[in-house]
């Protein structure tokens, strides 16, 4: 069977927000209505800011199974490396062959910005907004790309604990976008002015507090995945419509919810939905004054989308590097 591999580079070339965020609204479609197996990631903890982890993931009508493998060091944080690296394998359903190896952390950069741009398009009226990014890393430029893929932004505020990679942000965003884009001194300052908050850091505790929070606004987090820390208070989630990505991987693996759910500060019922919901509604619709939250930690389903819809896309260009792979009897 032909193997195909597609790289870091070929990834972020083959793969723009627009066409990832329908292959997510697609495949959370399926998911909801077909079979589809998640089961909880295995992860290994190779020592403090250091995991390994699989994902692995099947929804009826995708014809592939896969599973996304990788490490999550928080400690390439700022150095050359990015926090994740891995790879997403790809098996098609007739033979079980493995026919894809996709690499993970463009894909992860990608879909995890698209997953937000797909709750913003869900969750929010197509009008102007201003843009917060909490956390000036990887993750919060590939929020600021997704968010103008799916709303018209008029502006940029960007806070980071470390001031000189806000600066370092605003100037790249001002360069590229031609956005009004602005470092500022604290997270408050960012969040007061801004309709639209992005929340990508690796913070363990709340760096986002819901008095900074005005009405009407909506707010993505991404960050920090494990269970035992968070980058959201309680008085946010105690004041917005809550909504996730996945409930099931969310409860189990998601400190922003599980903390204030062990406490009692919400209850399982305030999870409004999750993008089973979200994308077989035709949107849960807002009032002006609403604060709606959007808590994602990432689902194997979109890195299996994302890695099936590049694979097609590879073999239609030509792309990638090609080799004969697996146990055959002849
Ligand atoms: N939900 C998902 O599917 C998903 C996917 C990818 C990454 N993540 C998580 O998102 C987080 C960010 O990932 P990234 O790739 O952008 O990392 P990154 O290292 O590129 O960027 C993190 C940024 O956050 C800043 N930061 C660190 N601690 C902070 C704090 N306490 N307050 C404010 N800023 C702080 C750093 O200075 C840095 O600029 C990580 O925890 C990562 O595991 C989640």
């Amino acid at each position: 069977m032909e193997l195909t591999i597609i790289s870091h580079a070929d990834v972020e070339e083959m793969l723009n927000f627009p066409e990832c965020v329908t292959v997510l609204e697609e495949a959370f479609l399926k998911a909801r209505t077909g079979q589809c197996l998640t089961p909880p990631r295995t992860p290994l903890v190779l020592g403090p800011q250091k995991n390994f982890g699989a994902m692995a993931a099947y929804v009826e009508g995708m014809n592939t199974v896969g599973l996304k493998v990788n490490t999550v060091f928080s400690t390439n944080s700022g150095t050359r490396f990015h926090i994740h690296q891995g790879a997403i394998l790809v098996f098609e359903t007739e033979n079980g062959c493995l026919t894809g190896i996709v690499e993970a952390a463009a894909v992860t950069n990608i879909r995890t910005a698209a997953a937000s741009a797909l709750a913003t398009k869900i969750l929010t009226d197509n009008k102007p907004m201003s843009l917060a990014i909490i956390g000036a890393g990887t993750q919060g430029a590939q929020h600021i790309e997704a968010m103008l893929a799916v709303r018209p932004i008029t502006s940029l505020l960007i806070w980071d604990i470390a001031q000189e990679r806000a600066e370092a942000m605003a100037e790249r965003a001002r360069l590229k976008t031609g956005l009004k884009a602005q470092a500022v001194a604290t997270a408050a300052e960012a969040a007061e002015a801004s309709d639209l908050i992005c929340v990508c850091t690796p913070a363990v505790n709340p760096v986002l507090s819901g008095e900074w929070v005005k009405p009407g606004t909506h707010i993505n987090s991404v960050g920090f995945s494990g269970p035992g820390g968070r980058e959201l208070d309680d008085g946010l989630l105690n004041k917005s419509k809550l909504y996730v990505d996945w409930r099931e991987t969310i409860l189990r693996d998601c400190g922003d919810i599980i903390l204030p759910l062990k406490s009692g500060v919400i209850s399982e019922k305030d999870i409004l939905g999750d993008f089973g919901d979200l994308t077989a509604a035709s949107g849960p619709g807002r009032a002006p004054e609403d604060i709606t939250l959007f808590k994602a930690t990432g689902v194997a389903i979109e890195d299996l989308a994302c890695a099936e819809f590049l694979l097609k896309k590879a073999r239609r260009e030509n792309r990638g590097a090609k080799t004969l792979f697996g146990g055959f009897n002849d």
